[in-house]
């Protein structure tokens, strides 16, 4: 910001609650959820949703197991008052669900809000005024204290009023002071205990006072004292549902909601991916995943993101960014060479902790670094947790090359591979795809034939008790073909044998392993041979074959050739 612009800013006054309990409390349970989906998040759409993508989104709400949802504002706009008839006219609304309607404490438009919830089995009537000195100032042409609790006691006497019109409804009553968040405590504690005299709510029919962070101006830590200072003082308290609804101009919503609950809220509003007004609702996608990831069930079932994202998105017409908490495309993903090696030996370790333990994967307390869920449990594969660009190290590639195309690479071959391939992605300047990193292997280190090829091969294996192979084969050297013959006590050692036979002895291999590639089409075998020429150097060939035999002796070829 412009230095001289600082001057017009002032800071934000804090709660004088020296004696807070908040800041030692811990979420131990779920709130009740309301999505606000279709009124908050609609009404800050540039191309508000259509009736067709409302209803496709409120079916989405309540497969999730959202129990209130916030259906729009009714008496605004014929589109938001025959959304609701529809819901209610089709028998869309599952039992276990209460519909919300949104409306400003005026005459008519209570009036109408209540002609669009007639016939509803049950339904939230949401009344709210604006309560801010900067509000009452600005928007209310100074309009005093009393003028605007005023406004607040005449709708709650409306609606009280009119509640029995519709004998077959269960109302549920619930009042916003709006702008709450930069309201004088004293001022939306009147407010709200006003409302509280005119509806009488009791632990039985409990109302819901909802206290929206309508802007953020300040720090979490304030909003959580604002609440607990309600909490503390509000009329009838067990006769209150106390709820959040906090926006994100701070980048701070889901921040503010935690420690909002931590100070005694009950119940919070919000929306999938956080879209709402200007930066945005809370996103409830958010704060009930971490809710899970500290093992706290939520009644909300996110395990299949990947499909909200897309309804979102296509309904919306909003996009949630790669590194969107849960749902981004790239929040799962490790770049860095140091992160992709330690999720590796994290998933490893699981593994083999669960074969050892008999504990299935599942029921084994999550550990792995860098992750702080297991991204299969909201639908994300771990195919795409590890990719490679040029930050990348060797445990990412043999992951991509384990996982994706079932090479299961020597641990000490992982640097070999793994500095050319990164070398490669670094040359083109960009990320390297799962098969081409599998055509990368395949060109530099598998089956390598020049200047060296094996053509083919033939292994006599004499008795068990001698355990002597021998090894004929056809092999080409620069281009010159050649018949070889050697005998030791395996394929491979009788196959050097053969080399040495026509001088080509300046080697020794010093490992070797091999396997059935896992999920080939063909079932072809992998093997690794490591070779130690004269001068000190060491490197890994691999050899792939339907025999096992011949990928052996692939391998020792492609390493040979390494090594000129
Ligand atoms: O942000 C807000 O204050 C609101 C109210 C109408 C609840 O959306
Ligand atoms: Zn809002």
């Amino acid at each position: 910001m412009n230095p001289a612009s600082i001057s017009k800013y002032r800071p934000f006054p804090p709660v004088h609650l020296p004696d807070r309990t908040w800041p030692d409390q811990t979420i131990t349970h779920a709130p009740l959820w309301c999505s606000v989906d279709l009124r908050d998040g609609n009404q800050a759409l540039p191309q508000p949703m259509s009736i067709e993508e409302k209803l496709e989104f409120f079916d989405l709400l309540c497969q999730v197991g959202f129990k209130q949802i916030e259906v729009g504002f009714p008496s605004a706009a014929d589109t938001e008052f025959n959304f609701c008839r529809r819901l209610i006219e089709e028998n869309r609304i599952p039992d276990d669900v209460t519909i919300q309607v949104l409306v400003q404490t005026r005459d008519h438009l209570i009036r109408r809000s209540f002609e669009a919830i007639a016939g509803a089995k049950r339904a939230i009537i949401h009344i709210y005024n604006s309560t801010s000195p900067l509000q009452r100032r600005v928007t209310f042409n100074d309009a005093t204290r009393e003028y605007i609790r005023d406004i607040a006691v005449e709708g709650a006497k409306l609606v009280k009023e009119l509640t029995p019109s519709l004998p077959g409804t269960e109302i549920i009553l619930q009042y916003s002071p709006e702008s709450f968040s930069d309201t004088e405590l004293d001022f939306a504690l009147e407010c709200c205990n006003a409302v509280i005299e005119v509806w009488q709510p009791t632990p039985e029919r409990k109302m819901i006072v909802n206290l929206p962070d309508t802007v953020q101006w300040t720090t979490p830590n304030v909003h959580a004292d604002q609440i607990e200072w309600m909490c503390r003082h509000l009329e009838r308290r067990d006769s209150l549902l106390v709820s959040l609804h906090t926006h994100n101009d701070r980048g701070t919503g889901t921040a503010a909601t935690e420690l909002g609950l931590m100070a005694g809220a009950d119940r919070v509003e919000g929306t999938l991916f956080g879209n709402g007004e200007r930066t945005g609702n809370l996103d409830i996608v958010n704060v009930a995943l971490n809710m899970n990831s500290h093992g706290i069930p939520t009644g909300l079932d996110f395990s299949d993101l990947n499909r909200l994202r897309e309804v979102y998105e296509r309904v919306t017409r909003m996009s949630v960014g790669e590194r969107h908490p849960y749902a981004g495309e790239l929040v799962f993903t490790a770049f860095s060479g140091s992160h992709q090696d330690a999720i590796k030996k994290g998933l490893d370790r699981r593994e083999k902790e669960s074969q050892s333990s008999g504990i299935p994967l599942d029921s084994l307390p999550w550990a792995v670094p860098y992750l702080t869920i297991d991204p299969q449990d909201i639908g994300r594969s771990y195919e795409a947790i590890i990719r490679i660009n040029s930050q990348s190290g060797k445990g990412g590639i043999a992951y991509i090359l384990d996982r994706e195309h079932g090479l299961d690479l020597p641990k000490t071959m992982h640097p070999q591979v793994g500095k050319r391939i990164y070398d490669l992605a670094d040359e083109l300047g960009r990320e390297l795809g799962a098969d081409e990193i599998r055509d990368a292997f395949y060109q530099l280190f598998a089956n390598l034939e020049a200047p060296l090829s094996v053509k083919a091969y033939e292994l006599v294996h004499h008795s068990v008790e001698r355990g002597l192979v021998e090894c004929s084969a056809t092999i080409v050297l620069a281009g010159e073909e050649k018949h070889i013959h050697g005998s030791g006590n395996g394929p491979i050692n009788a196959f050097v044998h053969a080399l040495a036979g026509i001088d080509l002895k300046d080697f020794k291999v010093t490992d070797y392993r091999s396997h059935a590639i896992r999920g080939g089409s063909d079932a072809n075998a992998a093997a690794y041979v490591q070779v130690q020429h004269d001068d000190g150097r060491i490197l890994w060939g691999c050899g792939i074959d339907p025999s096992i035999e011949m990928a052996g002796l692939k391998a020792l070829v492609t390493a040979w050739n390494l090594l000129r």
